[in-house]
């Protein structure tokens, strides 16, 4: 271990997975625990946060123990406690958030509190490092955003949805085709199968970079409801990819059209919907095309991970934003 190297020990609990994870300079990957709760909220057809905060109780501790044994490490040798101060589901935040600052309290290392979302950009810098300035697409089950970055942790919002985020709506579209939960990531599965042979409306098609999701929402729900009342074939796969070109067109649209207003050659990708398979492929033809580059985290890293708040972390330490034992967490919270 060099002096200068700086082991940064992140905690993420937002909504169904406990994480912990071990990374030095906001780089390197050290170690990395996460248990998911899908198993759980799977009966249930969503996450429900009463059940969520009383699993990460029962998981944080062994979380925290096997991320440290698997790094060979001990919290002597980390330098500061990262944790997932908000947005999120308050129960589970919670829980991250006592973790850290018992940890921090016990070994006297800082205790740095992350944005999720700064998370979730960060885990690009686990692929490859930064490079600046970038737009980052964040496309998650609460957001949907375009962020302008010239430098680390500095975010400005070029526009976001107006209503409902691209993973809800993936969430609420496959209720409807009663595809199991979690739902974004089967809806895209079967979306692989099809052919987009239904038409639907293309919401906001305009040079803006607001987003709308609701109304493509409610059109596909209208589609399903009237072809079941008519008694007709619903191909849940055609359904499937016809959403998925839709939403897929209408995002490359306006984050190739912010890379080039801002004259940015650098895109990535964060949020759960970066795994979208449909979405990764237009994005990267779109930015072949026009000469940009784009990234995306690690398949694994696309939904919520620890190694992304110690990555976002290192860099939040680095500017000194250290809180003390009254931080609390948020369950809304300004990307900033
Ligand atoms: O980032 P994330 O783990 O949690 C939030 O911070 O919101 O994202 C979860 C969201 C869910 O809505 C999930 O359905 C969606 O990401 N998702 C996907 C895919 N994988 C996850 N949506 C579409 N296609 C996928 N492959
Ligand atoms: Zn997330």
């Amino acid at each position: 271990m060099k002096q200068t190297d700086k082991y940064i020990l992140g905690i993420e609990s937002s909504c169904d997975e406990t994480s912990c994870s071990i990374v030095k300079n906001g780089t390197e990957e050290i170690a990395t625990v996460i248990v998911s709760q899908i198993d759980v909220h799977k009966n249930f057809g969503g996450v429900v946060p009463e059940i969520a905060s009383r699993h990460h109780v029962k998981n944080i501790t062994m979380v925290i123990e096997e991320c440290l044994e698997k790094a060979k490490m001990s919290l002597q040798d980390i330098d500061a406690i990262a944790v997932t101060e908000g947005p999120g589901l308050i129960g589970s935040l919670l829980v991250g958030m006592e973790a850290a600052k018992t940890l921090s309290w016990v070994s006297g290392k800082p205790l740095i509190p992350v944005h999720h979302i700064a998370g979730h950009i960060y885990a690009n810098n686990l692929v490859e490092r930064l490079t600046f300035p970038l737009i980052c697409l964040v496309v998650s089950g609460g957001h949907t955003e375009l962020v302008y970055m010239d430098r680390d942790y500095s975010f400005q919002k070029l526009g976001g949805t107006l209503d409902d985020a691209v993973g809800e709506c993936y969430d609420k579209v496959a209720r409807v085709l009663e595809i199991d939960y979690p739902g974004g990531p089967l809806l895209d599965k079967l979306a692989g199968e099809g052919h987009p042979t239904y038409e639907l409306p293309t919401p906001l098609n305009d040079d803006s970079y607001s987003f709308s999701f609701s109304g493509l929402k409610s059109a596909v729900i209208n589609l399903h409801h009237k072809l079941e009342q008519k008694g007709e074939e619903i191909r849940k796969e055609d359904l499937a990819c016809s959403f998925q070109e839709v939403v897929g067109n209408m995002i490359t649209k306006k984050t190739i059209h912010a890379l080039k207003e801002y004259q940015v050659d650098h895109l990535i990708v964060a949020g759960g919907v970066a795994a979208n398979k449909g979405l990764r492929k237009k994005l990267q033809e779109a930015c072949e095309k026009e000469g940009k580059t784009v990234t995306f985290p690690e398949m694994k890293y696309c939904t919520d991970n620890a190694a992304m708040i110690a990555s976002a972390g290192y860099y939040a330490y680095l500017r000194g934003d250290v809180a003390d034992l009254k931080c609390n967490s948020k369950s809304t919270l300004t990307l900033k």
